[in-house]
């Protein structure tokens, strides 16, 4: 008897389905976030209870969900457009890894990704644990 190729292939794809994303807070601690591709960075950090301040909720207005990310991966995103651009602009102390994590989708090449939520981004909530 063979295999179902189909059935195989089925599998692969569950499970490219759940991604990681190695997040860093502002207190120097390193969690572990599950991720799925299509969806926003901040949406998964919100949806695995990291305390993410995103005063706007996603809307490119607050510049509360700053991140920072090591060249290898911001080499890997989209860059920023000019909306995203302008926000970063008014961020005392955002540099050239910069990035909202509202404005990244995440992918599948982004399993992994690894970043840091910048204090003045995180509520003054405890995190337990995440992912
Ligand atoms: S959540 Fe407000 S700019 Fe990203």
């Amino acid at each position: 008897m063979t295999g179902n190729v189909d059935s195989v292939k089925g599998i692969d794809e569950t499970e490219a389905a759940f991604l990681k994303m190695n997040v860093k807070l502002g207190s120097g601690e390193t969690i572990v976030v599950d991720a799925v591709p299509e969806m926003r960075i901040l949406d998964l950090l919100r949806a695995s209870g990291v305390p993410i301040k995103a005063e706007c909720g996603g809307a490119c207005v607050c510049a509360t969900c700053h991140i920072r990310l090591p060249e290898k991966w911001l080499a890997l995103i989209p860059k920023a457009n000019e909306e995203e651009l302008h926000k970063l602009d008014e961020i005392p102390g955002a540099d050239d890894s910069s990035r909202l994590a509202c404005q990244i989708e995440m992918t599948e090449e982004l399993d992994g990704l690894e970043f840091e939520i910048t204090a003045d981004s995180l509520s003054d909530v405890k995190v337990e644990a995440a992912g």
